[in-house]
């Protein structure tokens, strides 16, 4: 079994932050960020909350999908950056978009988060029969967590939703997820202040960096080794599962964090950049939602039509990665 992708849509604030503009608040420009990352432009969340931005992008997806809201029996929200810690996003999607029937909930797998919820929506949907139809929402408002005193981290990222509608169908679908908790340091951000104190003499103090309450926290290094390794191994390990090689795939859509990340693993899987959809450079790297808006954006404009075979690949912190293979 496997799912057919209805309808998609997304949502991207209004706000536009160009590399020039950090220039006003950290030591940078424009050629290191272009050269270092490939990123030119990134959207910021300003009157947006997380939830308006997933819901602007769960209608559209519903509407495409050319369904009723009432239809959908589970709303799968995933976000490392909720507005809250309780309800979740899925829940508000869920009244927002008036999805009366769902049940929702969060997942939080960080970048690979649309990764994990798409495979967990097909599950559900392999086990229970008298679900019809997922909606799967993708939120992120990364910049509400950035540390914009650390210009290697701060120009990073950009903030934006976008959701798949799915039902089961009996295309191609292969899934593999993973995770390596060892690198959990590596790309983090405290929740709670109310946090006891971790004693001094606990092993798990070295686990994490010192790092401003709330603000995110990354070894770039540490993280740009891991997915240059962790983006081929979630293609190869999901591609085995259904015996396709590379040269099957129409279109790879990785997660969106670097450009050289992309060239990087492509050289790697011995595969063309041209068949690598790339759209950090105007929206940065939005976490969960890279993938759909990409999915999304190549969808609307003619490069990926129904029958093509697509490999999503997701990797982040965690260090979560994983990999879905799937028929358009
Ligand atoms: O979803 C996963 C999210 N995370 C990622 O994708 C991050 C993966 N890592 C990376 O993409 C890269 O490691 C970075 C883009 C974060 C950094 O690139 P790099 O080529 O690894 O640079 P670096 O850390 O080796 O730094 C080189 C220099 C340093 O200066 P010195 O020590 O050589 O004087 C940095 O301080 O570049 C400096 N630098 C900057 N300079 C101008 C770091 N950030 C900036 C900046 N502008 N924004």
């Amino acid at each position: 079994m496997g799912i057919s992708i209805l309808g998609l849509g997304s949502y991207v604030p209004e706000q536009k932050l160009t590399n020039n503009d950090f220039t006003r608040f950290v030591d940078t420009n424009d050629e290191w960020i272009r050269t270092r990352t490939g990123i030119i432009e990134r959207r910021m969340a300003g009157w947006e909350p997380t939830w308006y931005m997933g819901t602007q992008a769960a209608l559209k997806a519903v509407e495409q999908a050319g369904i009723s809201p009432e239809d959908i029996g589970l709303v799968i929200s995933c976000t490392a950056t909720s507005d809250f810690h309780t309800p979740s996003m899925a829940s508000v999607i869920q009244h927002k978009t008036g999805a009366v029937n769902a049940a929702a909930f969060d997942i939080n797998a960080a970048c690979s988060g649309f990764v994990y919820a798409l495979d967990i929506a097909e599950r559900f949907l392999r086990t229970d029969d008298s679900l019809k139809y997922v909606l799967v929402a993708a939120n992120e408002s990364l910049s509400r967590f950035l540390d914009f005193e650390d210009r290697s981290s701060c120009i990073l990222f950009g903030d934006g939703a976008a959701a798949a509608v799915v039902e089961r169908s009996d295309k191609l679908y292969a899934s593999h997820l993973a995770s390596d908790g060892s690198g959990a340091g590596y790309l983090c951000a405290r929740a709670l202040k109310a946090a006891p104190e971790v004693k001094q003499d606990s092993d798990f103090v070295d686990e994490f960096p010192d790092m401003p309450l709330h603000k995110l926290y990354q070894n770039g290094k540490e993280v740009y080794k891991f997915a240059t390794h962790a983006l081929p191994k979630s293609f190869e390990l999901a591609a085995a599962k259904c015996g396709i090689t590379k040269d099957e795939i129409d279109w790879f859509i990785p997660h969106q964090a670097n450009i050289r990340i992309i060239e990087t693993a492509a050289k790697k899987l011995g595969a063309p950049m041209e068949k690598f959809i790339v759209t950090l450079d105007h929206y940065g790297n939005t976490s969960s939602v890279s993938i759909p808006l990409t999915l999304n954006e190549a969808a609307a404009d003619g490069r990926i039509v129904r029958g093509q075979k697509l490999a999503l690949i997701g990797f982040g912190a965690g260090l979560t990665y994983g990999g879905i293979i799937l028929e358009f």
